[in-house]
């Protein structure tokens, strides 16, 4: 198990799974430890860890998996299991799965008898590079996606790139979308990193070091800025639009990955980039082209936009009722907390769309 970044900052990547989570969790001072785990990757995923010393199969809770299920009904069950298996204050809850049981497990733990400790052992490449850190747990309420949640770390991470020996594609490529946003936030080098990278054919070493930068890049904003009051607001290039791309189709029926809504999320933001900061145009078409040939495009039409523009303005990171944006100067140099006008953001639906047109 070797410690990515500081000790301090508790990311760890395992050698040896079995060996590592039993290391692990020999750290911690615990009475009952705990797992929770979805469907998906109690099936994949469970098993590569199992049987743990300490943890008894009757203290492993599974719960239905998808974001659809990231929900109140969801977190009152594992309320519930913790309340009914005698979990206290002392008790230990391991999250094995994407971000939908690292999200939801972390805000069970969180409030569960005002806050017990818990390890994320993320299974996807989303969860790995991204939701497993920096402390973001919740739930989705009403048809917000994560309207209820917390700010609250997990006291350690384990990282392991095999569990993605059994995850489809999608799922890969979907993470792959959080992977492209903290290279075009942080740097060229990062960027030109992945440029080189194809994400339908890789090698697995390759994409373990990619992993591992990407951690270090969300750990970055997330070490400097824990609440995000600022600096962190970084993270959420790609997420204002993206988000309501993912709302907007999750209430159509026809529910996208959260990374697919991200990618189409940093088309419209690249181009409102180009409008608000002169991000040069021809990157703009570059990039923009290139996320259209890994995630393809969700289509949409002009009376999509009321509604698309209902989601964005309801986006928690909103100020004052106005719509705020991770914008881009260059790769690399982004700036937060930039308005825009609402014919600024049907502009960027509109190029969008183009792209959709010549698809
Ligand atoms: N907290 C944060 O900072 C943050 C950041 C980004 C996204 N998120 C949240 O994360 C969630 C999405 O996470 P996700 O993309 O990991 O989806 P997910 O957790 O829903 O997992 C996707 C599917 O893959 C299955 N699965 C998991 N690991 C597997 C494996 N190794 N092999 C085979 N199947 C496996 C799961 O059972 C599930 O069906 C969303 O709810 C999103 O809002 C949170
Ligand atoms: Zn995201």
């Amino acid at each position: 198990m070797i410690p990515l970044l500081s000790k301090e900052a508790n990311i760890y990547i395992s050698e040896d799974l079995k060996e590592d989570i039993g290391k692990l969790i020999s750290t911690f001072p615990k009475d009952k430890i705990f797992v929770l785990t979805d469907e998906g990757s109690h099936k994949h995923c469970l098993p590569k860890i199992f049987p743990v010393a300490g943890i008894s199969e009757d203290n492993v809770l599974v719960i239905p998996q998808g974001d659809k299920n990231k929900n109140i009904e969801t977190l009152q069950k594992v309320w519930h299991f913790l309340s009914h298996s005698g979990a206290d204050r002392k008790s230990l809850l391991i999250n094995l799965g994407g971000g939908m049981p690292c999200d939801l497990g972390g805000f069970a733990a969180s409030t569960f008898k005002r806050g017990i400790q818990f390890i994320n052992v993320p299974t996807t490449l989303l969860a790995q590079v991204d939701a497993s850190i920096g402390g973001k747990t919740g739930v989705n309420f009403e048809g917000f996606k994560n309207e209820i949640g917390v700010f609250n770390q997990a006291s350690a991470v384990l990282i392991d790139t095999s569990f993605f020996d059994t995850l489809d594609t999608p799922n890969i490529v979907s993470g792959y979308a959080e992977m492209i946003k903290h290279a075009l936030i942080y740097s060229k080098e990062a960027w030109d990193k992945l440029t080189d990278f194809d994400i339908y054919s890789f090698e697995k070493e390759e994409l373990k070091s990619l992993v591992a930068n990407s951690i270090m890049i969300k750990n970055h904003f997330v070490q400097n800025d824990p609440t995000e009051q600022f600096l962190r607001k970084a993270l959420n290039f790609g997420h204002t639009f993206g988000h309501a791309f993912e709302s907007f189709a999750m209430h159509e029926g026809k529910p996208v990955l959260h990374g697919y809504a991200v990618a189409y999320g940093m088309i419209c933001e690249l181009y409102l980039s180009h409008l608000r900061l002169g991000f040069k145009m021809a990157d703009v078409i570059e990039i923009s082209n290139m996320l259209k040939r890994i995630f393809g495009i969700m289509p949409i039409t002009s009376d999509d936009y009321e509604e698309l523009l209902r989601l964005m303005t309801h986006d928690k990171k909103n100020e004052d009722n106005r719509i705020n944006f991770t914008l881009l100067e260059d790769i690399g140099e982004m700036q937060v907390n930039i308005n825009a006008s609402e014919s600024e953001v049907i502009a960027a639906f509109e190029f969008y769309r183009d792209l959709c047109e010549n698809c």
